[in-house]
């Protein structure tokens, strides 16, 4: 009887990375991954710490797992628990009083070191925790991801961060800035590639801050790896993220106007348009040094959408500070963005600051920015009706006969198609824009019907 794992992930991109090679770690352990907790012998939770109500379901979930715990110890059956990422890595301690029933808790450099933790869990019967930051670099004790045969896979280059944004948890949990070597990174996407990947986004916590030790000699920064990689003949689409506009270099603007694989779409976070608020936050750029990088990625890459982060209610942030943020947003003009309430997080210097902002002016900006960010957001899809787009196809959709893909603005687009037609991009013909995507037919067909 092959063993079950359910692993449930949290947070951004780099936890689903980490989980997908989790699940290829514990693979040869005789773990198959299972779609539910129910009836597994091993559960994980890989977790966000970024914001307090992203920690707060941790806990809640747990309640759930236990009860599932329990019902298998009556049926004199095992289920181990394990809580892995960010939350795990700042509050295990915490995590296990409240929680005593978790047998696992490891952070996110430490997750290599899972099959020699769940063997003390299981044969000694102790409760395992790893929250150090190893000498070793966990990418040196993994197996070599095959990836799971993704059209669009997602390639760790980039792990942890040096900014320290004064609300931010990331180089906490995640630890110091750390680039793979590029060899290591064009040996992963090669796998990736010959199993079926078409797309790859390179991920870090701040990816272009990539200065990897280059296959001949020297470093190589993100534009040069990009570069690199758009040899690789079957490799269609490719993108980056999370990038911070302080690390925007000419070899990256370079790549933008250079590689046509490189997808004219860029998440770029700014946070806030107000300069006192920036410094404060100790994002060490201003508000029109953002505008001028994104006047150059422009100049390079004409069609550039963008989208970014937006943090409201910052310790001090007063309303002249807000309007700024609106007249930005309304200056660049975003594809798509995210924008969040300033949750205070232990640990973090803006968490002690003395001037925060009540809930309900937190309240009253996001949803002011929300509807001007949303606004943008369906200006920018119905903008897309009557145009062509190339739409690489990833599954299926959610009705019979309909195939889910991305445009290069990475709204996802629906289509009536075949699957022989996933892992292709079709140029389709886009009909109607929806909030958050898009519906077309194929060009062809649309033509020849429109001709019959
Ligand atoms: N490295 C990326 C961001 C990673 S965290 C960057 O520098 O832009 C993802 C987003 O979560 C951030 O961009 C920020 O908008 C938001 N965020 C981080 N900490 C937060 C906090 N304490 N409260 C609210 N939002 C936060
Ligand atoms: Fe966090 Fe990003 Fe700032 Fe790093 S650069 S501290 S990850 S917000
Ligand atoms: Fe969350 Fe950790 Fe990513 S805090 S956003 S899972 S780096």
């Amino acid at each position: 009887m092959p063993k079950r794992v359910f692993i449930k992930t949290y947070g951004c991109q780099m936890n689903v990375y980490d989980s997908a090679r989790m699940a290829e770690l514990l693979a040869p352990l005789g773990y198959a991954l299972s779609e539910r907790p129910e009836g597994s012998d091993l559960v994980i939770l890989n977790t966000c710490h970024i914001r307090e109500k992203a920690a707060e379901k941790v806990f809640s979930e747990l309640g759930t797992i236990r009860r599932l715990q329990r019902a298998r110890e009556r049926r004199g059956e095992r289920m181990l628990i394990a809580v892995g990422g960010c939350v795990a890595q700042a509050e295990g301690e915490e995590l296990l009083r409240r929680a005593p029933f978790v047998d696992l808790v490891f952070g996110p450099q430490a997750y290599h070191r899972l099959p020699e933790m769940i063997g003390r869990a299981l044969h000694r019967g102790e409760t395992v925790r790893d929250t150090s930051f190893p000498p070793e670099a966990k990418f040196d004790y993994l197996p070599d991801s095959a990836g799971a045969g993704a059209v669009s896979a997602f390639l760790t280059v980039q792990e942890g961060c040096d900014k320290f944004c004064s609300f931010c948890v990331v180089p906490y949990t995640r630890g110091a800035e750390f680039s793979r070597p590029a060899a290591a990174v064009l040996a992963e996407a090669e796998r990736l590639v010959a199993g079926g990947a078409r797309e790859i986004t390179l991920l870090g916590q701040n990816v272009n801050a990539y200065h990897g030790t280059a296959p001949d000699s020297g470093e190589w920064r993100l534009g040069r790896l990009i570069e690199a990689l758009a040899a690789l003949p079957e490799l269609a689409r490719i993108r980056y993220m999370t990038s911070h506009p302080r690390d925007v270099d000419e070899t990256l603007v370079a790549a933008h106007r250079d590689v046509p694989q490189l997808m004219p779409f860029l998440h770029l976070p700014v946070q806030s348009g107000s300069d006192r608020v920036l410094a404060a936050m100790n994002r060490r750029h201003r508000a029109d040094d953002y505008r001028r990088t994104v006047e150059a990625l422009r100049r390079a890459r004409p069609d550039l959408a963008l989208s970014s982060d937006f943090i409201v209610g910052f310790p001090g942030e007063n309303d002249d500070d807000f309007r700024r943020t609106l007249t930005l947003v309304t200056e660049i003009g975003y594809a798509q963005a995210f924008s969040f309430k300033y949750s205070p997080r232990p640990g973090t210097p803006a968490a002690a600051a003395a001037d925060q902002v009540p809930e309900p002016v937190k309240s009253e900006r996001l949803a002011a920015l929300q509807q001007l960010l949303q606004s943008q957001q369906h200006t920018f899809n119905r903008a897309c009706i009557g145009r062509e787009l190339p739409v690489l196809f990833e599954k299926p959709g959610r009705d019979a006969g309909q195939l889910v893909g991305r445009s290069p603005y990475l709204q996802p687009v629906h289509a009536e198609l075949p699957a022989e037609q996933i892992g292709k991009i079709v140029a389709v013909e886009i009909q109607a824009a929806l909030a958050n995507s898009l519906a077309g037919a194929p060009a062809g067909e649309t033509a020849a019907e429109a001709a019959a």
